[in-house]
């Protein structure tokens, strides 16, 4: 019996893996789900048996936004009172990289949530979106900023204020996304994505994130600065020395994460 309601989580070949599971509400993320992601999510971070998370939903839906029937008669107060949302920075904080497998729509929230991911690998059917205009709010997720620094202000002012829904081309097209594969592709793929991250070294794929992370919140002096340093702790670790002398061996390295 699953100990999660709105999720439903495994864990095969260090790839941990989150399905949403609100079917009748094509995964709206509710407050309930919100925090079964994280909880879940951060107890994968903290497994060293797991090098990959890996987020995915239905074929119809990824997620199609926060669940707006839970928001409708909130008021201002409780929405603040709440800091409604501020669950979702404790994903972003995690050091396990993220994918994404998305297919079907990932409107509002669920496009949010997949920006939250590191890789984000799309089905041809996938419909991405930031309708929340059409609501008379705006993203709240963290749209308005990381679409803006994933795919520049010209696409992200026309998908936020139009609220007009872009399909997986133009995604893979203006940046959104890595890679568009067939619709019954898509989990197949993201699953060899993920399971090749979590075959290499854990603290050097953690330490990518957090140097490619770094790039969004500093300058250009600072992100390069960090990434050195970060590159010269690597060499304090088992794994750098035998990943260079495998490569002189000529063989495979055996990687033991630390
Ligand atoms: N919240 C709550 N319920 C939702 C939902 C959402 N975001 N999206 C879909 N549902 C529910 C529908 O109300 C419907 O429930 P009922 O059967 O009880 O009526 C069920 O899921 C199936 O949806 P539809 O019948 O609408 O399915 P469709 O195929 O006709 O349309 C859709 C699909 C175009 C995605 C449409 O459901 C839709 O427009 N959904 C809302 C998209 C949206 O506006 N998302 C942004 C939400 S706000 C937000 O995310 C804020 C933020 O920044 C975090």
């Amino acid at each position: 019996m699953s100990e999660y309601s709105t999720i439903v989580v495994s864990t095969e070949s260090r790839v941990a893996t989150i399905q949403l599971n609100r079917p009748e509400a094509l995964n709206a993320l509710n407050a309930e789900m919100m925090e079964e992601i994280v909880t879940a999510a951060m107890g994968f971070d903290a497994d060293p048996g797991v090098g990959t998370i890996l987020i995915t939903g239905s074929q119809k839906a990824f997620a199609a936004g926060a669940d707006i029937k839970q928001m409708a008669d909130r008021g201002y107060a409780d929405m603040y009172a709440d800091d409604w949302f501020r669950r979702w920075d404790d994903l972003t904080r995690l050091r396990t990289p993220i994918v994404s497998a998305v297919s079907g729509f990932a409107l509002g929230g669920g496009c949010e949530l997949a920006m939250m991911s590191d890789i984000i690998i799309a089905a041809e059917g996938a419909k991405f979106g930031q309708p929340e205009i059409n609501l008379g709010v705006i993203p709240g997720m963290g749209g308005s900023q990381r679409l803006t620094r994933a795919v520049g202000k010209a696409k992200a002012m026309d998908m936020i204020l139009t609220g007009r829904r872009i399909d997986a081309a133009e995604a893979e097209r203006i940046g959104l996304v890595s890679r568009v594969v067939a619709d019954d592709q898509v989990l197949a793929e993201a699953t060899t994505v993920a399971e090749l991250i979590a075959s290499k070294s854990k603290p050097s794929t953690q330490m990518a994130k957090e140097a490619v992370g770094s790039a969004f919140e500093s300058t250009l002096g600072q992100g390069l600065l960090f990434e050195r340093r970060m590159f010269h702790s690597l060499f304090a670790t088992e794994d750098q020395a035998e990943g260079m002398s495998a490569f002189a061996q000529k063989r495979d390295p055996v990687w033991r994460h630390r």
